[in-house]
């Protein structure tokens, strides 16, 4: 799947919602970011350029220090 990462954090700029084909970005108001539910993205790969501070990656190339973000997506749908 890909991973919404800390970019995200604060911005929540949602380009990516409009254009995910199966509607698995997801938040509420008291998260701070928007989070991809793993077991619903289809790895289409339509979100990542929408988004205007590059806080999407698939999960294989997560950058190093925001390793954490592909666990915090998983846990806000309680998959891990
Ligand atoms: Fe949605 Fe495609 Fe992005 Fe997965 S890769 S979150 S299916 S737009
Ligand atoms: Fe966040 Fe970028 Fe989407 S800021 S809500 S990942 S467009």
């Amino acid at each position: 799947p890909y991973v919404i990462t800390a970019p995200c954090i604060g911005v929540k700029d949602a380009s990516c919602v409009e254009v995910c084909p199966v509607d698995c970005i997801y938040t509420d108001d008291d998260a701070p970011q928007y989070y991809i539910n793993p077991d619903e993205c289809i790895d289409c790969g339509a979100c990542e350029p929408e988004c205007p501070v590059s806080a999407i990656y698939p999960e294989d190339s997560v950058p190093e220090q925001w390793q954490d973000f592909i666990r915090i997506n998983a846990e806000y749908f309680q998959l891990k």
